[in-house]
């Protein structure tokens, strides 16, 4: 698949995915969803990709929302349609057995807030503004927006930033537990990479587990939750990569793992 509204490159292992819709402020249209669903497959599929990160074009936008332009053509079928496509997405970047790291690096509004966070964390510039403003439209988020900012932020404050529309800087974004770390603006994007290649170089399979006991135990109760890390443990044990990690360390040497998802 070619790309109109993306960029798409990798490099040491970490796949950078550039929303590139400039006039609009990087906003998701429908075409643009379908493109990231290309790179979500392509990166389950390939190991070369050990990493995503998720960033925006230019200095002023991560993705400032949907894309508003589409909203009057919508009825109440495609209005539907449409937030089930975007939930379905971003859905995979959850399942996406690697770690997905948002590089937000300026407005990240409505669908853009809602991305950055179904991805696993969020790195993000002095410059960055977080918010769901659907309301000041008449709507509300669609992308599992409010489900999603509920189990991070707490009920409370989630209900504040959706009912409010207000959008936050991103230092009151990591006070919140919103945002995980935040950078100047000229340094956002050498620290995600840093942090990207950091990942690139550990277990596959460990981070897989890692991504999926936090995931899963964050909608069921603890003791569920401590059953699926066992088994995950459990199995890790069968892994080379443990083998790996484990002599490195008792040999004093740093490990490689060369662990795939895929073979
Ligand atoms: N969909 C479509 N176009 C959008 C957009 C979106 N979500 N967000 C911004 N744009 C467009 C603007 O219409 C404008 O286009 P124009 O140059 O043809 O007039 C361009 O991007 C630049 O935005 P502008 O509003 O001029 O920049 P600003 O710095 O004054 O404000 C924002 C920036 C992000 C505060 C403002 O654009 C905004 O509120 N955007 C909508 C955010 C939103 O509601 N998102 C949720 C959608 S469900």
């Amino acid at each position: 698949m070619s790309y109109e509204n993306i960029l798409f490159e990798i490099h040491d292992g970490v796949g950078v995915l550039t929303f590139n819709r400039p006039k609009v402020l990087n906003a998701l249209n429908p075409q643009t969803l379908d493109e990231v669903a290309d790179v979500i497959s392509r990166a389950a599929r390939e190991d070369a990709i050990r990493v995503l990160v998720l960033t925006g074009a230019g200095d002023k936008a991560f993705v400032a929302g949907a894309d508003i332009n589409e909203f009057l053509k919508f009825n109440t079928l495609s209005a539907r349609y449409f937030a089930e496509k975007g939930q379905g997405i971003f859905f995979e970047i959850e399942q996406l057995p690697k770690p997905v790291i948002a590089c937000v690096n300026g407005f990240a509004l409505g669908g853009g807030c809602e991305l950055a966070m179904a991805c696993d964390f969020i790195y993000a510039s002095e410059k960055a503004r977080f918010g769901q403003p659907e309301i000041n439209l008449g709507i509300i988020p669609g992308f599992g927006g409010t489900q999603r900012i509920l189990r991070l932020i707490g009920r409370a404050r989630a209900k504040e930033l959706c009912m409010s529309g207000e959008m936050i800087d991103a230092r009151q974004a990591k006070e919140i537990g919103l945002v995980a770390k935040v950078f100047p603006a000229d340094q956002l994007f050498d620290e995600t990479m840093k942090a990207a290649r950091m990942l690139a170089s550990k277990s596959p399979a460990g981070l897989r587990s890692i991504k999926k006991v936090i995931d899963c135990g964050s909608d069921i109760d603890l003791r569920s939750g401590c059953a699926l890390e066992a088994e995950a443990f459990g199995v890790l044990f069968g892994t080379e990569d443990m083998r790996e990690g484990v002599s490195a360390f008792l040999e004093k040497r740093k490990p490689q793992f060369k662990g795939s998802l895929t073979k």
